[in-house]
């Protein structure tokens, strides 16, 4: 039988996770994990913290603390607050644990062997006052490209271009202040590039069942071709080089805190009480291993990782079978900033909101609005109105109702329910729906659809509201009591299958159900479940016996009011002023001439563009609907070019996009972008495209 094996992204232990962690890669895994121990599943859910790299020693640094103080505090807080939300795994460790760091060095040891590392002397930044060797982040300067004064060693945000550090100009250190000297050191290079071809067919082999975005992104990695990449750092804090002549030299954070979900494995077989059992995880050809993280991540397990593990193939290292990485969660419109304010941490909501039921609405509040597919929104009032309109009104209800019914008609005991008897039309519709229900919940979360998923288990509440509207028992009770009865033993067993469906969304009200019903609640939490029971295939079965007195009635969920809303909104900071959309800094007027600086140009991205999909828009003779390839990820753009050009003709054209416009509605419809042509005299325009289309997509045009 399979083993499901379920990685969440090990957030940073400098600082407190907020939601859009939460979102993009921890909750999901929380749910599908709870999903699979529902049906039965061998099921194992790894998280834990990434303590090493320049973010903890960053965020140290402006404390005027050890990275120490830092890891520990946050490794806790984040512990805290995942478990405050009631996303459990089966084990949540860290990367400063030396089982990480033994595990990690003999990974690198192997590659050594193996000839995958190749020794290098560069040149670098180093600080003379400090004494040591600068990575990317702790040097600023002048943009080699487009002159942003305070772009990042590697990468100017302005412009995005990337560069080597050398190429900075100007540049100062961030530790000192002062201008770095060029001094040589040595790293050790991973060969990346010797892998291009088995990385192609690796992705080529999951294009028929990973998202779109998950693919477009490794494959715009793998068309600029791989390159050697340092697997070494000059810097203190870290997992040391194994290596002689490597003192002051630790591993590259992202070359071990992928290595860690083995480690954090390790860790959890030892806390069984058997060491070796973390093999038969990562070892075994019968693990089905999913990959749970944020878009900014993307890459780093879908090419990276599995490199990684491949060159272990050799000793039984599986690989990830998909990674549905989630996009960005945007707060009310605007970006999440932490330093503006503009954010919301797990713990402070969990402060504002103590009640139990907060945490399922936050939850399936965050589940419905997922970024799957492309950038999301998170705001205070959608989250009232799910509160108010779908889980107080449709679930919440219904399930009040039918309680409160059976406790004031039925002295709170299951009513009487003759098998024999045939079923009317309402009661065999809503059989069929709580068996389309839960098969339906079930087919989304194995597709990692989770907002379809978690529509489909608030259309079972609605189907069940329906029956009890059908059937007005309150009616019955009168005039056919026997009906009325075996009414009411149909709803309670409903209330039944909606503690499943919802059991992985709003594990918290779940078990509040499961309570009322008499039953000891089982959520699907780490260690609940037994291999081979599978409670999602019998989620629809009557299985709640006559006779059984229930439990008191509780409200499961209150309305959110106005005021607390406003509270929250009010609590915010200043957002940052871009569009959440894009990145680049808005342009500064044009001077009277017209004349622009190159900052100014800069702020505009141009990208080269493959046309997947073109074709008329009704009722107008100037647009088309184009879906295009950025390279990044998939766009709608609407051109007014149906008049130069027919649809069919356009399909597979390579062309030149403006990247970062704000996004406009036309005709009810979301154009994301600008195609770029030239109209003659005449006035007919042709489509600006580069002179080798092989290019393809993504490229900068400058
Ligand atoms: N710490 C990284 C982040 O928060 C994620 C690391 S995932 C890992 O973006 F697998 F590499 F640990
Ligand atoms: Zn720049």
């Amino acid at each position: 039988m399979k083993r499901y094996l379920i990685t969440s992204a090990l957030p940073y232990a400098s600082g407190v996770t907020h939601l859009g962690n939460v979102v993009g890669s921890t909750l999901p895994a929380d749910i599908y994990a709870r999903y699979c121990r529902l049906a039965g599943r061998e099921t194992l859910s790894i998280c834990g913290s990434d303590e090493h790299g320049v973010a903890i020693t960053i965020a140290a640094e402006k404390e005027g603390v050890s990275p120490r103080v830092v890891i520990d505090r946050y490794h806790e807080a984040n512990a805290r607050a995942l478990h405050g939300l009631d996303i459990d795994f089966d084990c949540y460790d860290r990367t400063s644990n030396p089982i990480h760091a033994a595990t990690a060095q003999e990974f690198f040891l192997v590659w050594r062997d193996k000839g995958l590392l190749v020794e290098r002397e560069e040149n670098q930044f180093y600080d003379d006052d400090a004494k040591i060797f600068l990575p990317d982040r702790y040097v600023e300067g002048t943009c080699p490209n487009c002159g942003h004064d305070r772009a990042r060693g590697d990468q100017c945000d302005s412009c995005g271009a990337y560069y080597d550090q050398l190429d900075l100009k100007n540049p100062r250190s961030l530790v000192s202040g002062k201008p770095p000297v060029v001094r040589k050191t040595k790293h050790w290079y991973f060969r990346l590039d010797a892998f291009q071809s088995w990385c192609e067919e690796y992705i080529q082999q999951h294009a028929g069942s990973w998202k779109d975005n998950v693919l477009q992104q490794s494959r715009s990695w793998l068309t600029q071709g791989l390159a050697g990449r340092s697997a070494t750092r000059d810097m203190s804090w870290g997992i040391p080089v194994p290596l002689d002549g490597a003192e002051g030299k630790v591993l590259y954070v992202w070359f071990e805190a992928v290595l860690g979900y083995i480690s954090i494995t390790k860790q959890w077989a030892l806390q069984q009480g058997t060491p070796d059992a973390w093999n038969t995880w990562w070892r075994s050809p019968d693990t089905m291993y999913t990959a749970f993280l944020g878009k900014d991540n993307i890459v780093f397990h879908t090419i990276i990782f599995p490199i990684l593990l491949h060159t272990r193939e050799d000793d039984g290292y599986i690989l990830p079978e998909n990674v549905p990485a989630n996009e960005f969660l945007n707060l009310e419109g605007k970006k999440f900033s932490k330093s503006r304010n503009w954010a919301i941490d797990v713990l402070q909501f969990l402060n504002d909101f103590p009640e139990p039921q907060h945490r399922d609405v936050l939850r399936y509040v965050l589940t419905m609005n997922m970024p799957e597919t492309r950038d999301s929104d998170f705001t205070w009032r959608d989250f009232q109105a799910r509160t108010n309109n779908e889980l107080a009104a449709i679930l919440g209800n219904y399930v009040n109702r039918v309680m409160q019914f059976t406790q004031k008609n039925f002295n709170g005991t299951v009513p009487a329910y003759d098998a024999a008897a045939s079923r009317d039309e309402h009661e065999t519709i809503l059989v069929a729906a709580l068996e389309k229900g839960m098969h339906a919940v079930g087919a989304s979360l194995d597709a990692y659809r989770f907002r379809d998923a978690a529509t489909e288990a608030m259309n079972i509440a609605r189907a069940a509201n329906k029956y009890f509207n059908d059937k007005a028992p309150w009616k019955a009770i009168a005039s056919d009591p026997a009906d009325c009865a075996r009414t009411m033993h149909v709803c309670i067993q409903a209330i039944r299958t909606l503690s499943v469906a919802f059991a992985p969304f709003c594990p918290a009200a779940s078990a509040t159900i499961q309570r009322m019903l008499g039953e000891s609640p089982i959520t699907g939490a780490p260690n609940e479940c037994t291999v081979g029971d599978n409670r999602w295939l019998n989620g629809a079965t009557f299985t709640i016996p006559v006779g059984r007195t229930l439990g008191e009635p509780t409200i499961l969920f209150t309305k959110v009011e106005n005021d607390v809303v406003e509270r929250e909104i009010a609590k915010l900071g200043t957002p940052d002023e871009q569009p959440a959309t894009a990145a680049a800094p808005a342009a500064a007027p044009v001077t009277e001439e017209g004349v622009i600086t190159i900052d100014q140009f800069g702020a505009v991205r141009l990208r080269t563009a493959v046309i997947l999909e073109a074709e008329r828009v009704p009722k107008s003779e100037k647009l088309l609907k184009l879906q295009v390839d950025i390279g990044t990820e998939k766009r709608q753009i609407l051109a007014g070019i149906a008049k130069h050009y027919a649809p069919e003709d356009l399909i597979g054209k390579t062309i030149c996009v403006v990247a970062n416009l704000k996004p406009a509605k036309l005709m009810g419809m979301e154009s994301q972008g600008m195609v770029l042509a030239a109209s003659n005299a005449n006035g007919t325009l042709t489509l600006m495209t580069p002179m080798d289309p092989s290019v393809g997509p993504g490229a900068e045009v400058r």
